[in-house]
């Protein structure tokens, strides 16, 4: 029997919703994860300060007893956003970061940033007293390939900010490329990445070919097997650059299962099996402790969790439940379609 023991690990990109989804998901994340970056993609956004603390007693609100949780907020960029709010944000030490979505590019974007410049006073404020930009890295140009827009993001949004405003420190969240893998390499110490479990372990054939897969559909979309690759060896490669952020985006079945489906694979209850499991395959277990519990704390000058996660190796497959069943219909947790072995024990 292996076992591996960890620091806590944390989740630095997760969406919990609200209401009763949030109350069905919390538990799944605050089994294994002691803190996690939440997403502002609610509907209305979590825009002010006001909201963010608003969200945040919601959440605690929603945790059950026994369970040990601290939410990280975030403030949803819009174009009226007001700076002074932000660095009050920042001050109140409840919010860790700024979130960049580009109108448009997902869930619940559509109040999110169509020109950078109108946000300019806001990241300057970010650079100045070190508040990071959590970006969602696509562009949503029509005519830019779905399957090229965190390329193309890269090239052209990402790329003139930070030379730009080289002290904003900004996370690529979710990247999906070796083009991203690339450029979080060659960054200074500003700029991160996350990486999800999903995008460790499906490429866009686990979506489209013998059949369209619903429940693999999240966006950034998973690409072709190359880029899967590229996260493995960079998830894998100890570099302080890359951590976890699971993504784990609950959407009812009734909704992935649907004409146009919703993005997100809700990865929350099984993350940390699939993650030693990947780790392993990759002879790298070692290094599953620096992407999952320190590198993350690191870019974000926070302590690394005094408390432990254990895993162990059995001979029998681990088992989830199917779905997690939330009083507005189920969710379907992600399934890898090969059986997982490391189970989370304490
Ligand atoms: O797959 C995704 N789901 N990607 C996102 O960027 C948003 C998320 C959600 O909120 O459902
Ligand atoms: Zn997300």
């Amino acid at each position: 029997m292996q076992t591996i023991t960890l620091p806590r690990p944390d989740d630095w990109h997760l969406h919990l919703r609200d209401g009763a989804m949030l109350r069905a998901v919390l538990p799944e994340s605050a089994r294994h994860f002691a803190r996690a970056i939440i997403m502002p993609n609610l509907v209305p956004p979590v825009v002010t300060l006001d909201d963010a603390q608003a969200y945040h007693q919601q959440i605690m609100a929603a945790l059950p007893q026994g369970m040990d949780f601290e939410p990280l907020m975030t403030l949803y960029l819009t174009e009226s956003t007001d700076p002074t709010d932000v660095e009050r944000a920042a001050a109140s030490g409840l919010v860790k970061a700024v979130k960049l979505y580009p109108a448009g590019a997902t869930t619940n974007s559509h109040g999110g940033v169509r020109d950078l410049n109108m946000v300019m006073p806001v990241l300057e404020t970010m650079a100045r007293i070190g508040l990071p930009l959590c970006t969602h890295g696509e562009v949503t140009t029509p005519e830019v390939d779905i399957f090229d827009r965190e390329a193309v993001f890269i090239d052209t949004v990402l790329d003139p900010l930070r030379r730009s405003l080289p002290e904003l420190r900004v996370v690529m969240e979710h990247i999906t490329t070796e083009e991203g893998v690339a450029y979080a390499a060659e960054g200074s110490d500003t700029l991160a990445a996350t990486i999800t479990t999903h995008h460790l372990i499906i490429n866009r054939n686990h979506i489209l070919a013998g059949g369209i897969k619903p429940h693999y559909y999240c966006l950034p979309v998973a690409k072709r097997e190359k880029h899967r690759l590229a996260l493995r060896r960079a998830a894998t490669s100890g570099s302080p650059r890359y951590f976890l952020g699971t993504d784990s985006a609950p959407h009812v079945d009734a909704l992935k299962e649907h004409a146009c489906g919703c993005a997100g694979c809700f990865t929350a209850t099984n993350t940390m099996s699939l993650l030693a499991h990947v780790f392993e395959e990759e002879g790298a277990l070692d290094r599953l402790e620096g992407f999952a519990s320190r590198h993350g704390p690191t870019f974000y000058g926070l302590p690394v969790n005094e408390r432990t996660l254990t895993l162990e190796k059995r001979t029998e497959p681990c088992i989830w439940p199917e779905k997690i069943q939330a009083d507005p219909g189920p969710v379907t947790v992600f399934n890898p379609g090969f059986p997982v072995h490391w189970h989370v024990v304490t």
